[in-house]
């Protein structure tokens, strides 16, 4: 079982290493590059002067504290009711084990049930197989391509844009999936 919890100062040494891993920074949308300890913790501290419009989340087994994934809505738009949605799960011993549908499916909750959104949206490369199958499980639909959108590991690539807007959370999560959280 997984919980989210908000982002603390002491998750900043292991998001550090994320953050240096190719493999893991491969899949993302952001370009790859060298980040020092310092510079997330400036990160960090906007993060805390700018929490009105993100909610940053460490996801982590219940029963044990230690980060094991970041989840985050960001870009909050309170007049058009509106967030964009990352999600990473740092180690690879940690992936495929249901933190990820976890984490989205309570982020969704969070965002619909909570801060009153009625639209989600995120972009993910074209090739993030595995994260576009998550999304399509719990209920992204795909709206649209950013041809040659990136440049990842030496060439372009495209990024898709996907959504998910209230009503249909509402139809596709029952409440029996959400008192998981
Ligand atoms: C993408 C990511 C968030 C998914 O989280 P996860 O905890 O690994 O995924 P889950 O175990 O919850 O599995 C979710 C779904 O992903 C899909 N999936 C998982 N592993 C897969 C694989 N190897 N190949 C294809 N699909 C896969 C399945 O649809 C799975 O659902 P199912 O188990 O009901 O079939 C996680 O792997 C990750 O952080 N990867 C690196 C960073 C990243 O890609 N972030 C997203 C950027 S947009």
């Amino acid at each position: 079982m997984y919980k989210l919890r908000e982002l603390e100062k002491k998750d900043l040494f292991t998001i550090n290493q994320w953050r240096n891993d190719p493999e893991l920074i491969s899949k993302l949308g952001t370009p790859f590059r060298f980040i020092n300890l310092n510079v997330d913790e400036k990160w960090f501290d906007g993060y805390m002067q700018n929490r009105n419009s993100q909610v940053r989340c460490a996801i982590v087994e219940c029963g044990n504290d230690d980060i094991i994934g970041l989840a985050s809505l960001v870009s909050i738009d309170y007049m058009n009711q509106s967030a964009e949605f990352h999600i990473m799960i740092g180690n690879k011993n940690n992936q495929g084990r249901g933190a990820g549908t976890f984490a989205v499916s309570a982020m969704l909750y969070h965002a619909f049930y909570n801060l009153n959104l009625q639209r989600v949206e995120l972009m993910v490369l074209e090739d993030n197989i595995t994260a576009r199958s998550l999304y399509e499980k719990v209920g992204f639909v795909h709206e649209g391509t950013k041809r040659n959108a990136r440049y990842k590991n030496g060439k372009f690539v495209n990024m898709l844009m996907y959504s998910i807007l209230k009503d249909e959370y509402m139809i596709k999560h029952t409440r029996a999936d959400n008192d998981i959280i």
